[in-house]
């Protein structure tokens, strides 16, 4: 029996036994059978989450570039290894074979090592979806340095905190990015964030648009002469399992972004073992995430996973909207996509559309679809598996995090019977736990609680960039010796589970995690604002939108409402992006405060939401005369 390939529920439980019983064998077995290593491990796991310290393969050394890539020359080297669809589909697809590939991460590694970057130097990649963001991330991992990929979506702001948090000397951008009709200037969005960031020394800039931008003499170099005249190949550099592959920022519910720190050995394991199983990958199948590279499903189920297989992944430039809604099923058509993996934001916003858009194309060619993000409400799952699976593609419900670098709950198609709303059962290796408000573990079946793991899997991240004691707080504290996840989640009678949706201050809007601290500091910079609370409400495209519950100054003259409204929007583009904009904004005199000052978030919900049927036991509060008052004004 090959453990790598699951292929029937018995094998499914007799895998994951042995994951569970003797989890150092298992990975052991996959590691030694799948990948190819420069030295082979000491030993296999090290762990301790008190410290937290964990450590997957400590002693091997490896290039994961050499097992995404090399490994596979001999074998696939005219085998297309990425599908490039630009925005506009009049432009033709690139279809990059490995061998292409091998040549472009080389040429590209090359200039960062001719530019100066080092391994363990910090690399940040502020790049469109185009196949330069490819080549610049397995360039960074094929030298050693740690990418920080900042999604193109962030502002200026957002962009230079995560610069600096690393301390980044270079970033790889472009000069702009079509999105839709529209094109972004993307240069300046950098060129206004480094003025902030004295720790970059050089900006590589790919040209994609064409749009007149400016170069600073001596630090912005146009990339395209750079690489058409570096070496085509590059050995790769020996890295130890745990030296850092890349950081990815993620919002926390207090303070600023988190940075998140995955290593090389088990991170590469655990995703490729994921993507092989969860989208029963075949050879010669093409698989697409419509994910942006910006986030980790994109790193994840883009880049290392896919290509840790040999497959053949898509990236897509553009929107699901343009030049229309059928877009997404278009280019199914035309690549005979057989594997296609989404949000459910994506799907709600699809579902409300006509439905010629999907009956118009042929999408006979799939066989598994995929959701992540949020919670997949029970219409959207319907709809996807009616119109887009025609009732014969499994639905593969993923859950899981930035900090836990791969899939940890879903089904594995034609294995695990799929149930709507329910990712269903834990992954090979992965150990969930429901846990009580006291602290205590859950057992049995039909329960709910807060979701924790309580053994340690290969991709997990391993630190906080730069705050160890933050990592441990966050993630080690609330329960002992478990990961704890910051969701809540029920086990049903026959131990599926459904995720419930965030037991924290993290909102997630159109599948985007977004942390209400943040956003709440960015409105209490505008002059005219004395505090503020975010909560988010239900919102039937972007599972939540954001509603804010605003105290003004009482200086100065009264000034229009909605302008203030649009002021605060602005500010909140200006210093974390468009996806963190409040869709409702109310002026309220006062906001809920408990005695010791704390805002009472689940009273705003509550308003916000408009469930006040039963508003709980107010008198505790400071102040309850103003819950009246926002509740009568609510929006
Ligand atoms: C949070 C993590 C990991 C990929 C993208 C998001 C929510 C994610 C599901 C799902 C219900 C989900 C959770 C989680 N989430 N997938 N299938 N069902 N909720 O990564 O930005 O780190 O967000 O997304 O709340 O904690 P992220």
């Amino acid at each position: 029996m090959s453990n790598y390939h699951i292929k029937h529920l018995e094998e499914y439980f007799q895998v994951y036994r042995k994951s569970v019983q003797r989890p150092e064998t298992f990975w052991e077995e996959i590691a030694e059978e799948h990948f190819v290593w420069r030295k082979r491990w000491n030993k296999v796991l090290d762990w301790d989450f008190k410290k937290p310290e964990i450590k997957w393969f400590e002693g091997a050394e490896l290039n994961i570039t050499e097992n995404c890539i090399d490994r596979h020359l001999p074998t696939r080297k005219n085998k297309t290894a990425i599908i490039f669809e630009p925005n506009n589909p009049e432009e033709p697809a690139q279809h990059i074979t490995y061998g292409k590939l091998h040549e472009k991460v080389c040429r590209m590694a090359n200039v960062l090592k001719e530019q100066g970057v080092k391994k363990g130097d910090r690399v940040c990649i502020y790049l469109p979806m185009i196949p330069e963001l490819a080549y610049a991330v397995l360039a960074c991992a094929r030298i050693g340095a740690i990418h920080s990929v900042v999604f193109a979506g962030f502002s200026s702001n957002a962009l230079a905190a995560r610069i600096n948090d690393c301390e980044c000397n270079m970033i790889i951008t472009s000069d702009g990015s079509y999105r839709g009709k529209k094109v972004l200037d993307l240069k300046k969005i950098v060129d206004v964030a480094l003025k902030t960031c004295p720790g970059i020394k050089k900006v590589l800039v790919a040209k994609r648009t064409g749009n007149k931008i400016s170069m600073k003499k001596d630090r912005d170099l146009w990339l395209q002469p750079l690489l058409d005249n570096a070496y085509a190949d590059f050995d790769a550099e020996r890295m130890a399992a745990e030296d850092p592959l890349f950081i990815l920022y993620t919002s926390g519910s207090t303070g600023k972004p988190k940075g998140m720190v995955h290593t090389c050995a088990g991170y590469m394991v655990y995703t490729a073992y994921t993507f092989k199983n969860i989208f029963q990958y075949k050879d010669g199948d093409v698989y697409w995430c419509t994910a942006d590279i910006g986030w980790i499903t994109g790193h994840s189920y883009i880049i290392y996973g896919p290509l840790a297989n040999g497959a053949t992944t898509l990236m897509f430039e553009g929107v699901p909207s343009y030049p229309d809604y059928g877009r997404f099923w278009e280019v199914v058509q035309k690549h005979k996509v057989n594997q296609f993996y989404t949000a459910p934001t994506a799907i709600r916003a699809l579902a409300k559309e006509n439905l010629d858009y999907v009956e118009k194309y042929d999408l006979s060619s799939l066989r598994v679809l995929g959701s992540v993000g949020e919670p997949i409400n029970e219409e959207a799952w319907h709809w996807y598996n009616n119109n887009v699976g025609k009732g014969k593609s499994p639905i593969v419900d993923t859950w899981w995090q930035t900090e836990t670098g791969g899939i940890m709950i879903s089904p594995i198609p034609f294995v695990t019977p799929t149930t709507p709303t329910y990712a269903t059962l834990p992954f090979i290796g992965i150990q969930p736990a429901l846990m009580n408000e006291e602290g205590k573990e859950i057992s049995g079946v039909q329960v709910d609680g807060r979701l924790c793991i309580k053994f340690p899997w290969p991709s997990m991240a391993r630190t906080i960039w730069g705050n160890h004691d933050r990592y441990r707080d966050t993630y080690f504290t609330a329960y002992e010796d478990k990961y704890f996840t910051g969701d809540g989640a029920l086990r049903d009678a026959v131990g599926y589970y459904r995720i419930t949706g965030r037991v924290d201050d993290v909102i997630i809007v159109s599948g985007h995690n977004l942390g209400t601290a943040p956003i709440e500091d960015s409105i209490n910079e505008h002059p005219a604002v004395a505090e503020s609370a975010i909560v988010g409400f239900p919102h039937d495209v972007k599972g939540n939108a954001l509603y804010g519950f605003v105290i003004l100054k009482e200086v100065g003259e009264v000034r229009d409402r909605d302008n203030l409204r649009k002021e605060i929007n602005q500010q909140i583009t200006e210093q974390i992006g468009p996806i963190a904009k409040l869709d409702k904004i109310q002026f309220v005199s006062g906001l809920p405060k408990t005695r010791s000052g704390k805002i009472m978030r689940r009273i705003l919900r509550k308003i916000a939401s408009k469930d006040t049927s039963n508003m709980g036991d107010i008198s505790t509060l400071l102040n309850p005369e103003v819950v009246e008052e926002i509740h009568k004004n609510s929006l």
